[in-house]
């Protein structure tokens, strides 16, 4: 596949194209929409479900070592208990005592600045010190992350004092039943992980298979993030695409490895250029509660690097906590060595919005023409929401009949889209931007006179002339060249 030169510098580009072309709406937007909150389109539906597909193939299918789930949003709360997210699954926020706002206290940047008239105390929000500099024209004498706990008040971005931090748990909360109490409360599942560690016994019990093997799922997490944005990058309702790779204590780093490498390729096979991937291992301090290590994939979105998937060193640290809470056995017993233990465990744990807008923002490009600039989604074919769309030159009764069997002949094998309305010229350029990679063209000589059609190359925009005969293989042929 040709390399995408154009790198996406400005992530409104492309939110406007996700709303004009039925990629992605915000949410309930007759509403004035819910903030952080959006919803799939026609044409975005496609392409999140070709990645959950691709990912699918790729950790689950095509491999006789992982086996798939589909578990319940709803768990028992003691999931969560041994889990450990009832207690650590925190962030600690500090609240304006004028406005209320809260915010994330490591969001948090006091600064002494130097104005014409006077030296002041004042703070900023912001991800990082960088980004906090940024946002100030003065000078700056002192800069610390954090509010200062030394300090009797410390200034909130909005005109008040701020609180001191306090720890706001990030799990959505519900009530099982008619009756709101204690007693019925259960948790919207913030990660699908959980599901896997309780399921063990029953899928290693029905799969009669030996460790190292994986469980993997799909699915919906939940949470209350203070922070959410920068289009679905960040939301409270998510997918996830997780899998937990249960391995011997001894093998743990190895798998490790193995893990990171295979998801490296992942995004890499499916198109997402290599300059715009890093793998960033975890410091000591970034750890969460359970891993022993971790190293987050990292993509380069136009505002920054950020996380597309962290592969952790799990341990035995969820088996061992729920086999202490439950009282249920989830030890293996290793009839090669003669040996039991509980099952170390490598977690390669992605995002499925997450992916499927760095393929987007990677896929994004525009490149002037000699008329206009073009824009176009440069996606890998199996990305692509539609494969082959193809266009008759008009409505003309014959050209029609002409083209109804051309595209259904094509939509056996591929994904089609028979489109005949406006102008070719406009139709391009709607396939362009929603990434069809080729166009199949159909005009009076092809019924009248030569039995052939014109494809349209979505990169290079060249056109070749095939005939009706030939023109899955030569489709077949034109499509591996973007792989
Ligand atoms: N089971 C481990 C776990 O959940 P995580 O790093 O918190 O690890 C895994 O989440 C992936 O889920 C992230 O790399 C990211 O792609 C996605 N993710 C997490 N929080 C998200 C959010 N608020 N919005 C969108 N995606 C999110």
């Amino acid at each position: 596949m040709e390399k995408n030169k154009y790198k996406l510098q400005d992530l409104e580009k492309l939110v406007s194209l996700a709303k004009r072309r039925g990629i992605i709406f915000p949410s309930s937007e007759i509403y004035g929409g819910l903030a952080s909150v959006w919803d799939y389109g026609p044409i975005g539906v496609e392409i999140k479900r070709n990645v959950k597909n691709l990912w699918w193939k790729s950790f689950v299918t095509e491999r006789e070592d992982i086996f798939g789930i589909d578990a319940s949003i709803l768990m028992h709360p003691n999931v969560w208990k041994a889990s450990g997210h009832l207690d650590s699954f925190s962030d600690p926020l500090v609240e304006c005592s004028v406005t209320g706002k809260r915010y994330r206290e490591d969001h948090i940047f006091i600064v002494e600045i130097e104005t014409k008239k006077e030296k002041k105390i004042i703070s900023v929000e912001a991800s990082d010190e960088e980004e906090a500099r940024s946002l100030l024209k003065d000078k700056v004498i002192k800069i610390t992350n954090l509010p200062n706990s030394e300090r009797k008040e410390n200034p909130s971005p909005d005109g008040g004092i701020l609180s001191e931090a306090r720890n706001f748990n990030l799990m959505f909360k519900t009530f099982i039943g008619p009756v709101e109490d204690s007693s019925s409360t259960v948790y919207l599942r913030p990660e699908t992980a959980q599901a896997m560690f309780v399921n063990f016994l029953n899928v290693l019990n029905t799969s009669r298979k030996k460790i190292p093997f994986g469980i993997a799922q799909q699915g919906k997490s939940f949470r209350n993030e203070i922070t959410p944005g920068n289009f679905t990058f960040r939301t409270r309702e998510f997918e996830q695409m997780e899998m937990e790779f249960f391995c011997s204590p001894d093998e743990d780093e190895k798998w490790h490895e193995y893990w990171i490498d295979f998801s490296m390729e992942w995004f890499k096979k499916f198109g997402i250029r290599e300059e715009n991937l890093m793998i960033r291992k975890h410091g000591k301090e970034e750890l969460p509660h359970y891993s022993k290590a971790s190293s987050d994939i990292e993509y380069l979105f136009p505002w920054s690097w950020g996380e597309l998937e962290t592969i952790s060193n799990r341990t035995d640290y969820d088996l061992k906590a729920h086999s202490e809470l439950s009282g249920k056995d989830l030890s293996y017993f290793d009839q090669e060595n003669n040996k039991r233990y509980t099952p170390y465990v490598i977690e390669p744990a992605m995002g499925a919005d997450r992916s499927v807008l760095a393929f987007l923002c990677d896929a994004y490009c525009e490149e002037e023409t000699e008329k206009e600039t073009r824009t176009l989604l440069k996606l890998h074919p199996e990305i692509s929401p539609i494969q082959i769309a193809v266009l008759p030159l008009s409505r003309n009764e014959k050209l029609s009949e002409y083209s109804r069997k051309i595209f259904e002949n094509i939509n056996k094998k591929f994904t089609a889209q028979y489109d005949d309305t406006q102008s070719i010229g406009r139709r391009y350029r709607r396939q362009d931007e929603i990434g069809t990679p080729l166009c199949v063209t159909i005009d009076f000589e092809s019924v009248e006179e030569d039995d052939s059609v014109t494809i349209r190359h979505r990169d290079t925009m060249k056109q070749i002339r095939v005939s009706s005969d030939k023109l899955l293989d030569a489709i077949n042929d034109q499509i591996n060249s973007f792989s």
